[in-house]
């Protein structure tokens, strides 16, 4: 890696959200500019929950290259952008602003995030089957990025059903080429139903997460399609009970700590407003120091930026 020496010419980027004390975007985003040999210095900056708009504005006016945004704070910043992303746009949320010209402009890296693993597997999304677990804004962005590569149909299974229902309609107008149906996750046919000849499962809800391991958003008994790929968004722990369950009925599985990587590369693509190149060696390289900060946690909920799940 690159030394680094701050100086006055030091960009300064960061993340804003509350809690953000077990955040690990610091220790990601600060490797990430070094091996780019970037001279910036990325924080972590808890902010009170009303003091969201004097913290943007006060980061602007500081000269702050950009930051990354986290919760709560996804949606509420969205009316202080000047100008958003057509991601951002669709999805309601933005948790990346760029500073620059005076402007405060938002985008969301988690669409992106989500692909990015998928691509790396060599994983083609037209014309696939795709089952979301979750109606949240994970969820969401899921969803957006699915129907926008072309997937033939997509199968909404959330525990509150009407939260899917609403989705459902939303992502048919954004998609009407897309066949996007809800099936409620509490009735045992509708689940079967619903993983039939899948390609591809999403865990896009927080069950599963850090404290509560032995959670799956899926019944214990349920029998998976085999040839598709189980891929949690959960990164603590890495192997969540959705994936064992995965695995034990034969699935291949992808976790979520490769897009959170991939969202750290997304954002500092956008901040220096300049293509990184090998996106999926950066991510190689950077994955052994995170799983390593994962295994000396005695497992706290990590809050991080976007999506993976982060809370
Ligand atoms: P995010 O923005 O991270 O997606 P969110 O908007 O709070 O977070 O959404 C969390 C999702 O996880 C929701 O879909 C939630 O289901 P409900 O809509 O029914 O609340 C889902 N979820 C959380 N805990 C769950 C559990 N134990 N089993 C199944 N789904 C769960």
């Amino acid at each position: 890696m690159t030394e680094r020496h701050v100086t006055a010419h030091t960009l300064t980027l960061g993340v804003i959200g509350n809690p953000v004390g077990h955040s690990l975007s610091p220790q990601l985003q600060n490797a990430l500019l070094s091996r780019l040999g970037v001279n910036g210095c990325y924080h972590a900056f808890e902010v009170k929950p009303n003091e969201l708009e004097k913290a943007v504005r006060g980061a602007s006016a500081l000269g702050f290259l950009g930051l990354n945004v986290t919760v709560p704070f996804k949606e509420q910043v969205v009316p202080l952008c000047d100008d958003i992303t057509h991601e951002a746009e669709a999805l309601g949320a933005v948790n990346t602003l760029l500073f620059k010209d005076g402007r405060i402009v938002g985008t969301t890296t988690d669409p992106l995030g989500f692909l990015k693993p998928l691509e790396a597997r060599g994983f083609e999304l037209p014309d696939k089957t795709v089952v979301v677990l979750g109606a949240g804004g994970a969820a969401r962005a899921v969803i957006f990025a699915c129907a926008e590569r072309g997937v033939a149909e997509i199968r909404l299974l959330n525990r509150t059903h009407d939260k899917a229902v609403r989705l459902v309609r939303r992502f048919r107008s954004l998609f009407p080429g897309v066949r996007i149906e809800a099936y409620p996750l509490l009735e045992w046919g509708s689940v079967s139903n619903a993983l039939e000849n899948a390609d591809l499962i999403v865990n896009a809800t927080s069950a599963g997460m850090w404290p509560h391991l032995e959670r799956s958003p899926l019944p214990e008994s349920v029998s998976l399609p085999r040839d598709a790929l189980a891929y949690d968004l959960v990164y603590n722990p890495l192997r969540t009970r959705f994936l064992q369950q995965a695995e034990e009925n034969g699935l291949a599985i992808q976790d979520g700590l490769d897009m959170l990587i991939y969202q750290a590369i997304a954002s500092v693509e956008f901040w220096l407003s300049r293509q990184l190149g090998d996106w999926h060696g950066l991510a190689r390289e950077l994955r052994p120091g995170l799983e390593r900060a994962l295994e000396w946690s005695s497992g706290p909920p990590w809050s991080v930026t976007g999506k993976g799940k982060d809370k």
